[in-house]
């Protein structure tokens, strides 16, 4: 028989491919955390922006930082303020609210992790490397799960620190 209709397969078969469906959506929608507004990275990116405009302590500091609601409106108290996810951005600041944003990166604290950005900035790798070109994302999505031996791999090619104390507390 050439045909294959789908809901010719039988009750099993069929609940076994709702269920990868069903699956296959949750782990998409993990990959893409919900966030409060749809912030467009490329679209900000294409202004001329640099990562540590907005990521001020990317070069300088442990943690990057997330900018501050002040920053948005720097540019959107005049730009763009018609648009409704730019209107939310308004309402926070009218408020004196942050924008309760969701982390997407970070370790359990159960790890007892502790990674420096500046260090890394020094020593010239790219943004890239660890976040993927988040110049072609809108909000952030995890691309790399670090395990200690994704960080490990790297440090043993660029002779850095194995030292269990330079990345544990
Ligand atoms: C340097 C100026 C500048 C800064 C700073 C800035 N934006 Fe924007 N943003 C723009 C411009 C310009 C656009 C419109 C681009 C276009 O549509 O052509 C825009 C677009 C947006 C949009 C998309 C609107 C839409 O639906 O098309 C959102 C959402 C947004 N910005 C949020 C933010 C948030 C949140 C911040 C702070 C973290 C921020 N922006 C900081 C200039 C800026
Ligand atoms: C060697 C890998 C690596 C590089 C390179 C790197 N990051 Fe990160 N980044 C991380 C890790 C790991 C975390 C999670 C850190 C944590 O939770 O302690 C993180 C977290 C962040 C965060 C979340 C907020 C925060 O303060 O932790 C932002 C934003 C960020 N990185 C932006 C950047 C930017 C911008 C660059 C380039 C200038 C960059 N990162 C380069 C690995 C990297
Ligand atoms: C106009 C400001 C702005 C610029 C420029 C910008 N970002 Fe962001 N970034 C944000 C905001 C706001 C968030 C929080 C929303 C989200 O998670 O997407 C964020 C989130 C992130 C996160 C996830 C942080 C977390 O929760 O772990 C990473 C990683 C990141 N940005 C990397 C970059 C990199 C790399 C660049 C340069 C290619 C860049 N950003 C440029 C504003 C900016
Ligand atoms: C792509 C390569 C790469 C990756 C991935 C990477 N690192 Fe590094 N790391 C380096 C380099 C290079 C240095 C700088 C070494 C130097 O300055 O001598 C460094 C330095 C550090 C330092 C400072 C060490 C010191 O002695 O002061 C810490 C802490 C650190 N890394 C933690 C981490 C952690 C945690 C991860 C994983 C989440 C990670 N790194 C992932 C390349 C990497
Ligand atoms: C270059 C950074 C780096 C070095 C050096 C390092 N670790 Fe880790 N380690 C990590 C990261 C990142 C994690 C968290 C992984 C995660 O959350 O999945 C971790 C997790 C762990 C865990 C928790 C179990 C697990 O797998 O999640 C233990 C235990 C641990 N490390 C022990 C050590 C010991 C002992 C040393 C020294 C021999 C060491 N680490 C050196 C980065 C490092």
């Amino acid at each position: 028989m050439l045909r294959t209709d789908p809901w010719s397969e039988g009750l099993p078969k069929r609940c076994a491919r709702i269920t990868a469906l069903f699956l296959l959506h949750a782990a998409l929608s993990l990959a893409a955390v919900n966030q409060p507004v749809q912030f467009p990275h490329n679209t900000h990116m294409k202004l001329g922006l640099a990562c540590v405009d907005c990521h001020t302590g990317a070069d300088i500091r442990a943690a990057a930082g997330i900018p501050s609601v002040t920053k948005c409106m720097l540019c959107h108290a005049k730009l763009a303020t018609n648009k409704p996810e730019v209107k939310k951005v308004i309402q926070y600041a009218q408020k004196g609210e942050e924008i309760p944003w969701r982390r997407v990166y970070g370790f359990s604290s159960d790890a007892h992790v502790k990674f420096r950005h500046a260090p890394h900035f020094e020593a010239n790798i790219s943004c890239a490397t660890c976040h993927g070109e988040m110049s072609q994302e809108t909000v952030a999505v995890r691309s790399i799960d670090f395990t200690m031996g994704t960080c490990l791999t790297c440090h043993r090619q660029r002779k850095a620190s194995q030292d269990c104390a330079a990345c544990h507390y």
